[in-house]
């Protein structure tokens, strides 16, 4: 994993530079296209921090990045920041999670929900398309700690879902309870499967190993694909995790989501989807003729200023620069963990995430209401009270936490 960072004045100039090659509502011809600037009464362009605020620049200018711009070159009117956008989806897929040059497709969709469903929904035609299944007759398994979005993937495009239990300790599958449910699926018609494994679940931060998992996949004999929901941890665990095993360097490892509207801190609209070359195909839009080269997307019309926003999050910090931010993530977590040991308290956390769960059988609800925890539950009491150490989580906070819990 390397990539360069870039001061402050590259920044600028590069982001400038992509807008000026886009057309601009203000300063060209654009006759046809429904959208236009931020309504300038609103949004007043003329604010003299925009000169230094690209991002903002961008808002306002309001280019559209419908399509997939990985595959085809799409509206030509936004040609300019679709280039960042490609430079994102380039430095996630090859330098973060290991996929060779030129192997993957993508794009920045509107969460980690999108983006998980746009998998579930390329895998469903594709094996359709390719094993000659009906949707009744694929299967989607994943852990009990899954995210809530394969509930609602599942629902939508007509899937078989199992959710598979997990050992209460380590929060992992094991081959057995992988096997049982297949034997479960199989025996109820699936022939053939999606697996939904987690680099980083919502409540636990547990990231799934798979090598039980695939000996169970493969002894079913049945065609089988495989995402990866790193919704939460792929900003995080790759960078402190070289050996990374949920990366493309996995052949059977076919997508993978994240979401950099999470660890990376960029604006709400900036989940990522990321698929080997060959998939996205199969959600093509033919019908949308009016659309240059089509769309494959979920969403359609989306913000070119997402996609702006997090090329420049990746480039103000470069790879080292998000190791660093990364480990202090971690050594914070690590200062909490050792407080929670000296307080006798029980709780899971992965050594290389940033999420501690504690139980919450005899935890003061006063101090997790005070320090805005989260429960697995607000229905009925919780067994669990989440604490995500994030970039404003500094150690005097995380003290004041201890010394109430004390
Ligand atoms: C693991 C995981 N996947 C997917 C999502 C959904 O992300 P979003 O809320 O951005 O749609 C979340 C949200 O917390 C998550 O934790």
């Amino acid at each position: 994993m390397y990539w360069e960072a870039l001061d402050q004045a590259t920044i600028l100039a590069e982001v400038n530079a992509r807008l000026a090659e886009n057309a601009s509502y203000g300063r060209d011809e654009v006759l046809g296209l429904p959208g236009s600037f931020l309504d300038r009464k609103v949004f007043p362009d003329d604010a003299p921090f925009l000169d230094s605020s690209p991002y903002l620049r961008c808002l306002l200018e309001n280019p559209n990045h419908i399509g997939c711009h990985t595959l085809v070159q799409g509206e030509n009117a936004f040609a300019g920041t679709q280039q960042l956008e490609r430079e994102v989806l380039r430095l996630c897929a090859e330098e973060i999670l290991g996929a060779a040059a030129g192997t993957t497709d993508g794009y920045v969709a509107s969460g980690g929900t999108e983006a998980n469903l746009q998998a579930l929904w390329a895998w469903r035609n594709e094996l359709q398309a390719t094993q000659g299944v009906t949707a009744a007759e694929i299967a989607v398994l994943h852990s009990e700690d899954t995210h809530y979005s394969v509930v609602k993937g599942c629902g939508l495009l007509g899937m078989r879902r199992e959710s598979v239990p997990v050992d209460p300790k380590t929060r992992a599958v094991s081959e057995q309870a992988a096997s049982a449910a297949l034997a479960a699926v199989v025996a109820a018609g699936a022939r053939s499967v999606i697996w939904f494994l987690n680099m980083g679940t919502t409540l636990f931060g547990s990231v799934d190993d798979y090598e039980p998992i695939r000996r169970a996949l493969q002894a079913t004999g049945l065609p089988y694909r495989v995402h990866v929901d790193a919704a939460f941890g792929g900003f995080l665990y790759p960078f402190v995790r070289e050996d990374n095993p949920l990366s493309f360097a996995e052949p059977d490892i076919g997508s993978i989501t994240l979401d950099a509207h999470k660890m990376l801190q960029a604006p709400y609209g900036t989940g990522i989807f990321l698929a080997r070359k060959g998939l996205i195909q199969h959600v093509e839009t033919h019908e949308a003729s009016y659309v240059p080269g089509h769309d494959y997307t979920l969403c359609g019309s989306r913000s070119g200023a997402n996609a702006v926003a997090v090329w420049m999050i990746l480039r103000t910090y470069g790879s080292e620069g998000g190791r660093t931010f990364v480990r202090g993530l971690l050594e914070r977590t690590d200062h909490l963990c050792r407080g929670l040991d000296a307080l006798g308290l029980s709780y899971f956390r992965d050594p290389h995430m940033n999420v501690v769960a504690i139980a919450a059988e005899g935890f003061p609800r006063e101090v997790a209401e005070r320090f805005n925890l989260v429960p697995d539950t607000h229905e009925g009491a919780p067994a669990w009270w989440k604490i995500v150490v994030m970039d404003h989580v500094d150690l005097p906070l995380l003290d004041r936490f201890l010394a109430a819990l004390a």
